[in-house]
């Protein structure tokens, strides 16, 4: 076991905001990685709150056994509004200090850093995020911890769509997760060849996609799935389905909303593998003397992000992508 000089002999973990299935990993990365250096590490549960309340434990290596499959976060995860007081976070600073907590890990989307970011500025307490959110959004790692599994989720449970979709001649509208984000709807698209694909990040229009069915009419095509981001700009799935409907009162017009099946499961191993290496470098970071940063993977680089740009900047929508869309859906 290296010696660890840093100052750092405490750190605590916690999971904030929209679990994702991949932050039991990180936990666990995070919690070995400290005892390989000799660091005490605590759990922190329900996330900021549970800096508020003194939902502390210590975790030793055993302690996350049999974590590393499992989906959701076994420290549980909570938006915080009390958090977002000065009250709030003056209560979170008298936990850190009772447990001599040195430094703490975020595994959580860009909500969670920006109160990480507060609270460091205002009580010193350094921190090092990991991204973990299905959304894929957050700039400064290609993929965020829980996207891979949500992506594989979602085509699965599309692909079966697909299958009565077929049988009775039917236009499905499904709705996947991204309240802000169209990676998930985008990709699945792709891999599922849907007929259209509606984004939050792409001006899209009901015409354009009444084009896409007549086209598709043209062609012989008896079904369409339409993929669509829950947080694309033209009115949500049953809008689209009933506009659709008095267009075309011949199509048999179905909507699925996936929803928080994207959330939950076994993590891929592309989670587990990209969850084990933020984890691990993210105790590194601590103990070099970094904070006020994000742990990512760029083109398969480890890359620390000041957390300020990681939650400015967001991803962006690849437009190649887009265009093999086009290209394929015709
Ligand atoms: O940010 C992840 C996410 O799953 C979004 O895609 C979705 O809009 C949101 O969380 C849902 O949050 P909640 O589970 O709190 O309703």
């Amino acid at each position: 076991m290296p010696q660890n000089i840093s100052k750092i002999k405490k750190i605590g973990v916690l999971t904030s905001g929209g679990d994702s299935p991949g932050m039991n990993a990180a936990i666990r990365s995070v919690v070995r990685a400290c005892n390989y250096y000799g660091i005490v590490c605590c759990g922190i549960r329900m996330g900021y709150e549970g800096l508020i309340n003194d939902y502390v434990v210590e975790l030793g290596p055993r302690s996350v056994r049999n974590l590393i499959n499992r989906g959701g976060t076994e420290l549980k995860s909570a938006r915080s509004q009390e958090f977002r007081t000065k009250e709030g976070r003056e209560k979170a600073a008298k936990t850190v200090k009772k447990h001599n907590i040195d430094a703490l890990v975020i595994i959580g989307g860009d909500g969670s850093f920006t109160g990480g970011t507060i609270f460091q500025k205002e009580h010193g307490v350094p921190f090092i995020g990991v991204p973990g959110t299905i959304d894929n959004d957050i700039f400064g790692t290609d993929y965020t911890v829980g996207y891979d599994t949500a992506l594989n989720t979602a085509v699965d449970a599309i692909d079966k769509i697909r299958d009565t979709a077929t049988s009775h001649n039917r236009v499905f509208f499904v709705e996947v997760m991204g309240r802000d984000a169209g990676f998930i709807a985008l990709n699945s698209g792709i891999a599922t060849g849907a007929l259209d694909i509606l984004i939050p990040e792409e001006k899209d229009s009901i015409e354009d996609l009444f084009i896409a069915f007549e086209k598709a009419q043209e062609k012989g095509k008896s079904s369409s799935i339409v993929i669509v981001a829950e947080g694309e700009k033209l009115g949500g799935v049953y809008d689209l389905a009933k506009f659709t409907k008095m267009k075309y009162p011949e199509f048999d017009v179905k909507v699925t909303v996936l929803g928080h099946i994207q959330r939950g499961g076994s993590p891929t191993v592309a989670d587990r593998v990209l969850a084990s290496r933020l984890g691990v470098a993210a105790v590194e970071g601590l103990i070099a003397g970094k904070s006020n940063v994000m742990a990512g993977m760029q083109s398969s680089k480890l890359v620390f992000t000041p957390i300020e740009e990681a939650i400015k900047k967001h991803n962006e929508i690849d437009k190649d992508l887009i265009k093999v869309a086009d290209i394929l859906s015709t």
